[in-house]
Order: structure tokens, then sequence, then C-alpha cells
């Protein structure tokens, strides 16, 4: 093992993998931030050897997890760990992350539900573009990776002709995973720390067990409506990953079950933010709080998601929370008002959704729709903290540049 120079806190695992292997780094709370290696097929875990700060080395077994045909071979990495090292590459945890990539809804859509939406080619990449987008976001060299969550799209096919190529990869099983998301961001999962929002997708009548195994903590395998509330900490600076797969974009009842045990998990969140050193603080969740999108009911556009929204209302949220990161609508947005500004990112794969020109028209003030491209978004903090935004397209090119100085000031849009 080289002995690595100019990292403050180095702690190194050393993991033993299987060839034609992947491994990558899920960021969560404080010792449940994992390593996972994954293999498309039956393999024996082997132990992973961890240096830590004060250089004591320990060997710890991966835990063997099954899913479908391949195995995950995975470990909960220490407070401490600096770098992960393995025969897939290396990946830095960064201490205070300047640079990071913000993705969502990714997959390639196949389902056409009653004959209607659209069903993407996912050999095409001016179709389905998330490898192309990869490629870009590779380059962009970011400290950290987050994704909004909607990662699995290739759940079914009624159009026999349109998904000829794509019967082997339906379902839920590992193929379809490996084609939606493994493979295309393989080149950026082996280096570098990701951060995995649940998307709808994910919920547990749909590809949750993908999820559960291989973008969650070490022993939350089992489905639940809502994973708990993840705190992953950079010195001053904290991202709070809010799972809101399962909140309906329909409105819920404040007294129901379900409106009762959102309220609940949302007013901890608050009281776990606000009991916190960080400084700032970021949201990232999957449904948005202040997000539009094209209503089903004539021209025009529609809040999504109603309830997130009623809680922000009845709770505000800190003023540390100086973002909000989110998805679900497949259109890059940006949501300014008496509130943080959010972004919306769900335009980094699968099919757009389409905005016609009467219901651009209809757009409140505070709030901006771009629906052209897809892309992805690119923060970069400068030398006097302050946050960039670039919306990228296809090729890394910037469609528009937001400068974020403070919440509830909107950010100042240019090219
Ligand atoms: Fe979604």
């Amino acid at each position: 093992m080289k002995k690595l120079l100019g990292v403050a806190a180095i702690a190194i695992i050393s993991v033993s993998c299987a060839h034609n292997s992947m491994t990558y780094v899920g960021m969560a709370n404080e010792g449940q931030s994992f390593v996972k290696t994954v293999t498309a097929k039956d393999v024996e875990c082997k132990s992973v050897s961890v240096e830590s700060t004060d250089r004591k080395f320990s060997s710890i077994q991966m835990e063997k997890l099954k899913f479908d045909e391949s195995t995950v071979c995975q470990a909960s990495l220490p407070k401490d760990a600096a770098v992960v090292r393995s025969t897939n590459g290396v990946i830095n945890i960064p201490t205070a992350p300047k640079k990071i990539v913000i993705m969502g809804d990714t997959g390639c859509r196949l389902k056409n539900k009653n004959g209607k939406g659209p069903i993407q080619n996912c050999d095409d990449e001016k179709e389905w573009p998330f490898s192309r987008l990869m490629r870009s976001a590779e380059k962009e060299n970011a400290d950290l990776i987050i994704h909004v969550g909607d990662y699995h799209y290739r759940e079914e096919c009624t159009d026999p002709v349109k998904c000829k190529n794509f019967q082997g990869t339906l379902g839920y099983g590992y193929k379809p995973w490996e084609a939606d998301f493994l493979a295309p961001a393989g080149n950026v999962l082996r280096q570098k720390p990701w951060i995995f929002v649940r998307g709808n997708h994910e919920d547990c009548n749909r590809a949750h067990e993908g999820f559960d195994k291989l973008l969650s903590p070490v022993g939350e395998e089992k489905c639940v409506d809502a994973q708990e509330t993840r705190y992953t900490s950079f010195g001053d600076f904290l991202i709070v990953n809010f799972d809101n797969a399962t909140v309906d974009d329909k409105p819920v009842e404040a007294k129901s079950e379900a409106g009762k045990a959102l309220r609940e998990r949302y007013k901890k969140m608050v009281e776990t933010i606000n009991a916190r050193p960080e400084k700032e603080v970021w949201l990232v969740t999957h449904r948005p709080i202040w997000g539009l999108a094209p209503s089903w009911s004539g021209p025009g556009v529609s809040p999504v998601n109603i309830n997130m929204e009623a809680i922000t209302r009845e709770l505000p949220l800190p003023k540390k929370v100086k973002m909000v990161y989110a998805g679900h609508v497949h259109a890059f947005q940006i949501a300014q008002g008496n509130h943080p500004t959010e972004m919306i990112i769900g335009e980094s794969g699968t099919a757009l959704d389409y905005f016609s020109p009467e219901a651009m028209k209809l757009v409140p003030p505070g709030h901006t729709i771009f629906p052209a491209d897809h892309g992805y978004a690119l923060l970069e903090r400068d030398v006097n903290g302050k946050w960039k935004a670039s919306i990228k397209s296809y090729d890394g090119e910037t469609d528009f540049i937001c400068q974020i100085s403070e919440p509830g000031i909107p950010c100042q849009i240019f090219k």
C-alpha cells in the first residue's frame, strides 16, 4: 500500500475484488457511509484492510449479499475515511467539497402505460443521453456526486417492436439496474463518492430491491416506506438526504396516517438540523417542495409536491438550509421566493416533460423552467464561500449560470 501525502485525515481501505467488478462509495451518516463491490456473478467476498488516522490497521470482512445473479460485497466505512482504494480505482472522500455534480431521473423509459407516454430507444444517445451526460460529468472532476433519485425506468414494455432489443433488461432485477445505472455511471462510480437519494421509482412496489442492496447503507436491505433521514457532514457543511419517495403528489390529509408520519419525520429533521453544529445545510430530496409540472387537466402548470409544500408552510425549513435540490419533474427548474432557492434537476436522461408554450406563459414569477435540454448541474464554491451553479447539457456545454448569493434573493442568471 502506498503512503499517501497531503490528505488531512487518512484512512485507507484496501478492497480485494474479483474481475469485472465495480467498487463505489455512498455517503450517509457518520459510520454509515459504505463501500460496495458489485460483481455480475456469484463470488466470495474478501476482507478489507483499514488504515485509520492513527495508523491502526484492521481487517474487516465484506458482507455478502445476493441481488439476483449478482453479488454485492459491502462494508461500512470508518468515520475518518478519506481514501478508498481498490483494484477498480481510488476514491477520495473530501473534507470540504467545493465542486459537486448533481443529477436526477436518469433511467431509460420503456414503460408505456395504457399506450401513452414516450418509449426511449435505450441504444440511441440522442434519445437516452445518460451515458453521454456521464462522460461529461466525469470530465468535471468533481469532489462529490449527488443523484436526486429515479435511477430505474426499465420496468416493463408493452411495445414489442420498440422494446425488441431491451427484453433482457426489463423488470427489477440486476440486469435492468446494470443497464439503467451501473454501466452508464460506472466510470464516475469508480472514482467519486456519491450521495444516493431514493426516488419513487425505487419505492417498495417498484425497484426497491436494487436501491436497498446497491445504494443504501449496510443493513438496510428491507424495504421501508421512508428510509431514515441521512446527515452527511463535511466540517461546517451538512447535506441532508430526506427520503420522500412515497409522499404522494396528490393531497394527503394532515391527519391521515401518511400525513402524520410525514409530519413527524419532517419535524424530526428540522429539529436535528437546528441542533447540529454545521452552519450551512443543503437539503436533497426527490420530490420537489416548490416544483411545477405540466397540468393534467388543461393548459397550465400544477404544483409538485403539494404535501411537501404544505409541511414547509406549517414549519419552515431552518434558516441554515441554504439550498434545496430535487428531481422528479423532467425539466430543469429554479424556484425562488421566501424560502431557500430550490433547483430541480430531473433532466439527466429519462424522457423530458413537455411544457407547452401556453403552459410556459402561466409559470408564476420567481419560478423559472428550462424545458429544452437534458443535462446536469455543476455547483462550485468560490473563495468567498458563494456557490455558482452551471447548468450543463449533453457534452458539458453551459446552458446558463445561476450565481447564488443568499436564500430568498433570486440568483443572477446569465449565459
Ligand atoms: Fe420521480
